[in-house]
């Protein structure tokens, strides 16, 4: 165990598909041990996580409430206002208290819903995270008040920084934030999904070819983010004169590839655009 003081406490509130990432990702951090206290509050009460790992379950919602600096909300969009009203009730000592940080992740709920549902009561920050928060990888879009306190900036910073990057956005550019980060790894598990087929085609086996088109999207990952190098640098340096690579790369230039994968996260960014419409 760390000797280093907690710097602060964190609640989740909801344990479905994204608060359970969340928390799970957080339990693996022996960084974030040292200086964050964590605990959640699930609907349905449990005394272990799924998976074994060790998290603590509180009581009651209120008693997060209490016990946190920082509370997420990891309920569904449509369940949003009810939790934040009884997050803002539970406060039962407000004004001994020095101001909460309330981020909600639901997709669609705008940070003026956010600072109308807690009065004002919470610093309010919405934060739209990604599945790969599961592999600790997450990538986090941040978008908060230009009147958030730098104290509680910092503090957000370093706990999203712990299990993900984080992307500081305004909160126009949330949909064009969650057409490439959002579903990006659905876009890059289909590519995967057609690279291993495409090994099967030219005569490895199933087992191989998954495996193989699995260390090749991290290990393309690894290589663009250690070396620092442009990607394309990195497809120059693997592609020589009359070779194999430039055969396949003059084919998906051909077929014009790279311009639908353009256009797949333009049609994403549109479609969350017409959702926004639709919610209101
Ligand atoms: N999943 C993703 O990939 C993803 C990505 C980005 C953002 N998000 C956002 O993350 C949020 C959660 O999504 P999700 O996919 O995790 O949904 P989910 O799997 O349905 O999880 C939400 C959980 O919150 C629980 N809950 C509802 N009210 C509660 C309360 N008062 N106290 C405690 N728990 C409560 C729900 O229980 P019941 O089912 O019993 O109501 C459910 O277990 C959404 O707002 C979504 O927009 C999700």
């Amino acid at each position: 165990m760390s000797t280093q003081p907690v710097h602060a406490s964190v609640g989740i509130i909801g344990y479905g598909s994204m608060g359970s990432a969340i928390a799970r990702a957080i339990a693996r951090s022996h960084e974030l041990e040292k200086r964050f206290s964590f605990q959640v509050y699930a609907k349905k009460q449990q005394q272990t996580a799924d998976d074994g790992q060790v998290i603590f379950f509180s009581q009651s919602l209120q008693d997060l409430v209490s016990a946190c600096d920082i509370i997420i909300v990891a309920v569904r969009p449509e369940q949003v206002a009810g939790v934040v009203r009884d997050v803002v009730q539970g406060l039962t000592d407000e004004k001994a208290l020095p101001r909460k940080i309330l981020i909600s992740v639901a997709a669609g709920v705008t940070l003026d819903s956010l600072r109308s549902l807690t009065r004002n009561a919470f610093a309010a920050v919405r934060v739209m995270p990604n599945t790969l928060v599961e592999a600790g990888r997450g990538i986090f879009g941040l978008c908060s008040s230009p009147d958030l306190a730098e104290e509680h900036k910092s503090l957000i910073l370093t706990l999203l920084k712990g299990i993900g990057t984080v992307v500081e956005l305004e909160e126009q550019q949330m949909n064009a934030f969650t057409a490439l980060a959002g579903c990006g790894p659905g876009f890059l598990f289909s590519i995967m999904d057609s690279l291993s087929e495409a090994g099967v085609s030219v005569g490895l086996s199933r087992e191989s070819s998954l495996s193989i088109a699995k260390s090749l999207m991290a290990g393309c990952g690894i290589l663009a983010e250690t070396t620092g190098r442009h990607p394309v640098t990195l497809r120059e340096q693997s592609t020589s004169p009359a070779g194999m690579t430039i055969a396949g790369l003059n084919y998906m230039d051909a077929q014009g590839i790279r311009g639908h994968l353009i256009e797949a996260v333009k049609v994403a960014c549109r479609q969350g655009e017409a959702m926004d419409l639709e919610s209101r």
